[in-house]
């Protein structure tokens, strides 16, 4: 029986930081606001690298760390919301950047979930014996999605891509999954809406920006996704002590610590970077990930039990707890 682990990880975020208070300098907002509200100093704006230039430097770290040749790679996962063009995807972007000539690939959008919505789908390629190796990455360019008019939703997002290198392996280490959507909520977090549009048609709706009720998703996220990761953990017979770590999807400071008060957990097993980067929807879980590698809190040696949560757009939520 095949089974899947992450045996790399890797991040890669574009250059040019924006502060709070450069914000405050082009919009009516100040360092003091963003701060207190949602933990946020800084983010990551793409001057000129588009979704697929950033998915494609995490692919390429991820092959260098390896050993790997492209060729190795059976299949490549994009999660993005951003992504360079609906044809080709984000993920035939990357393929042909590193050469990854023998992959299949394509994006995969589930919003703030996105990478555990992709990351729990190439597991199940693993498992079923046909693949050894695929990359899983989350990419956004969130920047040329936001209304930059709109102070209430530009200052909480930011740039960047993680992801990892999934490999066959013997022993399981995927040890629990919970997947879900609600589309009747739905309204509450849009963007990209492109209205019809021939010479048949009469309804030329196009809402291009991001777009949110704030304190539906913040009751959203930290209701049902705490509900959702209890349930999980009480299903799985899994205990606050079996776990060494979660990482949340990074949207805002004060979901985290309520959440984590609601689900039970202490508080130090929240790993966080939302501060550093903003809300990067599908790329904040692979990129705290892949920074907690680096700094060594995450070994990587299939000794630690980590949760992995993401919710946001669609509405979507999701978790799985991975050795790793
Ligand atoms: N700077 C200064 N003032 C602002 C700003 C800003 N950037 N944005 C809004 N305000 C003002 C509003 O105009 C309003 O002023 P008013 O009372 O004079 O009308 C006041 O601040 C309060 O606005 P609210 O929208 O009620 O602010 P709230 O306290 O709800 O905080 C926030 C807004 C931070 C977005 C909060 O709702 C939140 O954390 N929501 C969670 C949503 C989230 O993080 N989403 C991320 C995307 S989804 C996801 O990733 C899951």
């Amino acid at each position: 029986m095949a089974f899947a682990k992450i045996s790399q990880t890797a991040c890669y975020v574009p250059e040019q930081i924006i502060t709070n208070d450069d914000l405050s300098k082009i919009m009516d907002t100040s360092d003091e606001w963003i701060s207190s509200r949602t933990g946020i100093k800084e983010r990551r704006i793409s001057r000129n690298q588009d979704t697929s230039d950033l998915a494609s430097q995490v692919a390429q770290q991820l092959l260098d760390k390896s050993g790997y040749q492209p060729e190795d790679i059976d299949f490549i996962i994009v999660a993005t919301i951003s992504p360079d063009s609906m044809m080709p995807s984000t993920a035939a972007r990357v393929q042909a950047t590193i050469g990854a000539s023998r992959a299949f690939t394509f994006d995969l959008t589930a919003a703030c979930s996105g990478f555990i919505f992709a990351l729990a789908t190439a597991e199940k390629f693993i498992k079923s014996g046909s693949y050894q190796k695929g990359l899983v990455i989350g990419a956004e360019v969130l920047s040329k999605t936001l209304d930059w008019s709109d102070r209430r939703t530009a200052v909480l997002f930011g740039d960047g891509a993680g992801g990892v290198l999934l490999e066959a392996t013997q022993e399981e280490h995927f040890l629990a999954e919970d997947l879900h959507s609600d589309g009747g909520r739905g309204q509450s977090l849009t963007s990209g809406q492109c209205g019809l549009s021939s010479p048949y048609s009469n309804k030329a709706e196009n809402h291009p920006f991001l777009a949110m009720d704030g304190r539906t998703i913040f009751d959203f996220a930290v209701r049902d996704v705490s509900k959702s990761i209890r349930v999980l953990l009480e299903d799985n017979q899994l205990a606050q002590q079996d776990l060494d770590y979660v990482l949340l999807h990074q949207a805002n400071i004060r979901i985290l610590d309520k959440m984590a008060k609601k689900i039970g957990i202490e508080r130090d097993k929240f790993l966080a970077n939302m501060m550093r980067y903003g809300n990067t929807s599908a790329a904040s879980v692979p990129i705290l990930l892949a920074e907690s590698v680096e700094n060594g809190i995450i070994k990587l040696d299939g000794s630690q039990t980590v949760l992995l949560s993401g919710f946001g757009g669609g509405l979507t939520w999701g978790s799985l707890i991975v050795k790793i």
